[in-house]
């Protein structure tokens, strides 16, 4: 199950449905909660535990701007999904088991299929989209 989610998460595209603002709050608060103690409250990879990282976070502001223009969801959704496969970056990284678990919500990845994909990590994915430099 949880392979074929990975796969569904994969092929997102950037045409994600709109969530509205009660999604949009969730996303945000997950994101203070589970990602702003490295990455920074402002998303620019300067929170309380990044200096004492062996690797910097990433300024996750400047993610559309690092890939051509257009906000990676897919990208962003698999590098959570990459943490709590304990993959990467560290093996200090939290559990993000919470997101995965979420209910699932279908969303159009642009082929015309609805695809089964967590609420959180659409939402938190979408909370970054919102707060990308040009
Ligand atoms: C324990 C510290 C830590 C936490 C917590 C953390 N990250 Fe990261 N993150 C990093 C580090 C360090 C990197 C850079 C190394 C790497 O890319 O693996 C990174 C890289 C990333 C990247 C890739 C950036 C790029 O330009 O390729 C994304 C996307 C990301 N994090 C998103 C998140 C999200 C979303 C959360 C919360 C659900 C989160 N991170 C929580 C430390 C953390």
């Amino acid at each position: 199950m949880r392979k074929v989610i990975f796969v569904s998460v994969l092929g997102l595209a950037a045409c994600m449905p709109g969530l509205g603002p009660v999604a949009h709050m969730q996303g945000a608060a997950d994101f203070n909660e589970l990602c702003a103690p490295c990455h920074g409250r402002d998303a620019k990879g300067d929170g309380p535990l990044a200096d004492g990282l062996a690797h910097r976070p990433a300024d996750l502001t400047g993610l559309a701007a690092r890939h051509g223009g257009t906000f990676p969801t897919a990208y962003v959704m698999s590098k959570i999904w990459g943490y709590e496969k304990g993959a990467a970056p560290s093996d200090i990284m939290p559990k993000f088991a919470p997101l995965m678990e979420s209910k699932t919500v279908l969303v159009d990845t642009g082929d015309g299929v609805e695809t089964p994909t967590p609420e959180r990590l659409v939402e938190i994915a979408n909370y970054l989209a919102g707060v990308q430099t040009k």
